[in-house]
């Protein structure tokens, strides 16, 4: 079941996603080469923890930690531990807040130091990837409009696609209907209506799209060992387009 928002919870949801955003800025804040993955986990912990709000991944199905770091061949799900981030790797950090009963779910992948030239372009198109994805979100919009936007950026751009995972709804619960692939045909799937939440999310691979999962049961990792890397958004479906509900605070914005 897709469930439309009302205008009382999406206020709800974009306080949640202010929430995410400033602790996405708390993480960058504080990350550097030569740190435990665990030391920003716990900087996350502390931070959401301080306003009031829960993590929402922490216990989610038994994830151990508050936040995803993924690092490298890694594509989403790294659990934090005692791994030290070094010069020249990508950092994939993945924060779920839970504010007022309400989820709010946001991805960004950090460039450490002296990164290869075709490790930089992965990581930079694909954050132009998710907006590409983004942009073609409003009200009468299919999914497949979203999936093949994605897509066909990535592979234009000679990068692979990771079918394994997709972007998904979010409100009372974490993961929610719909499913928001990242490949597939635009013109197909349900039809996007106002007030409908969705967490958009490309995990593109520099290599081949296969992964294979790590015997924690969590950590999923790219078969040939090439790096992947990963952006997300909540959104908000609206008329017009959509709005961003895990980005920066604006002027005027209450
Ligand atoms: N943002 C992640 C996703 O949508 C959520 C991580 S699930 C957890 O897949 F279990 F790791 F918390
Ligand atoms: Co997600």
């Amino acid at each position: 079941m897709i469930s439309i928002k009302s205008e009382r919870e999406i206020k709800l949801m974009r306080e949640a996603g202010i929430l995410n955003y400033l602790t996405h800025e708390e993480i960058k804040k504080h990350l550097k080469v030569g740190m435990k993955t665990k030391e920003l986990d716990k900087i996350a912990y502390n931070f959401i923890i301080a306003h009031n709000a829960k993590p929402s991944f922490l216990n989610y199905e038994g994830y151990p930690a508050s936040i995803c770091v993924s690092i490298n061949d890694e594509v989403v799900h790294g659990i934090p531990g005692n791994r030290i981030i070094k010069d020249g790797d990508i950092v994939s950090i993945d924060v779920g807040v839970e504010l007022h009963g309400y989820h709010s779910d946001a991805a960004r992948t950090y460039i450490m130091g002296n990164v290869k030239e075709e490790v930089k372009n992965l990581v930079v198109n694909t954050e132009k990837a998710l907006y590409e994805g983004l942009s073609k979100i409003k009200e009468g919009a299919k999914i497949g409009d979203i999936s093949e936007a994605i897509e066909s950026y990535a592979h234009k751009h000679g990068l692979s696609v990771v079918e394994e995972l997709v972007g998904h709804g979010v409100g009372t619960n974490i993961h929610e209907d719909p499913d928001v692939p990242n490949y597939g045909k635009k013109g197909t799937g349900i039809t996007l209506k106002a007030g409908m939440v969705i967490a958009v999310e490309p995990m593109l691979n520099l290599g081949e799209r296969y992964v294979y999962m790590h015997d924690d049961d969590w950590t999923i990792s790219t078969d040939d060992e090439l790096p992947s890397a990963h952006f997300e958004h909540t959104v908000v479906v609206t008329k017009e387009g959509y709005k961003i509900l895990t980005g920066e605070k604006c002027d005027g914005e209450e």
